[in-house]
């Protein structure tokens, strides 16, 4: 069975980006015009990077599907940051929009959202992947180990993967969420929670509890249907998140 993937993707169009861009500028001023023909080669980059990533999660799945007749990937999302996003974080850590901005301090251009049925799945999945003799591993952030103080857990791997141009290669960073189909579950519900601000505080405090309440949950009914898959399935368990390199 194909890996099913999602892909929530703006088009990148000049005309947009400058439209975009104007609030950003001074009044009058424009973006140097090689400047946005770069900004849009940095995108493709990251679009091909975005791509060598899911192909390599598509194989190991497969793989694992012929060795142990268990897909451990659920279903994969991959996304591009919009424009507006990234104008959006630059703003924030009070950056220009230059291309060597974006390639210097965002590490999450590209993204991949990897929702495994299981724990070990996550793991496992995100070590069979930094192993890979072409992939770097920049950054690792286990809130499955050590969850976030409002419940949310996940597994965010910023890998370094080669993307190979007529210029040669050029090592691209991809952000991967690796989640489980209960934590993507959760997290999807208080994303919602998030952004709904016409709620009143009380209400708000009251779900963010009750959230908090089922993270608990989806945790420990996950560890029980862990256990079972475990007997009853001969995958490769795994316990730990892939380690810098
Ligand atoms: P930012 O990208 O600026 O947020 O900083 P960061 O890269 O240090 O953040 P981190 O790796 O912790 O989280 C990056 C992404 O994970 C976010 O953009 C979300 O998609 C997701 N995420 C992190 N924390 C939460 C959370 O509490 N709830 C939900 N629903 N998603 C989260
Ligand atoms: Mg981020």
């Amino acid at each position: 069975m194909e890996t099913v993937i999602l892909d929530r993707r703006d088009r990148i169009n000049t005309g947009e980006i400058e439209a975009r861009l104007e609030r950003f500028y001074e009044e009058g001023q424009r973006l140097p015009q090689d400047e946005l023909e770069d900004f849009v080669d940095l995108m493709q980059v990251y679009e091909g990077a975005m791509y060598e990533i899911s192909t390599k999660l598509d194989v190991l799945d497969g793989e694992f599907q012929v060795r142990f007749e268990h897909n451990p990937i659920h279903h994969l999302e991959r996304r591009l940051k919009s424009v507006s996003s990234i104008i959006g974080k630059l703003e924030r850590k009070e950056l220009p929009f230059t291309v060597k901005s974006i390639r210097d301090h965002l590490f999450d251009v590209a993204g991949l959202r990897v929702v495994c049925n299981y724990r070990d799945d996550v793991y496992s999945v995100s070590n069979y992947l930094s192993a890979q003799s072409d992939i770097q591993v920049l950054r690792v952030k286990d809130y499955i180990k050590h969850p976030k103080q409002n419940g949310y857990r996940s597994l965010h791997v910023i890998y370094s993967v080669p993307v190979f141009l007529s210029s040669g290669e050029h090592y691209t960073p991809v952000e991967v969420q690796f989640r489980t189909i209960a934590m993507d579950y959760w997290a999807s519900l208080e994303h919602a929670l998030r952004y709904k601000t016409d709620l009143p505080d009380a209400r708000l405090a009251e779900h963010s509890q009750t959230l908090l309440d089922c993270a608990r949950s989806l945790q420990n009914i996950e560890a029980q249907m862990q256990n079972i898959h475990r007997d009853i399935n001969g995958a490769p368990q795994s316990e730990e998140p892939p380690k810098s390199k």
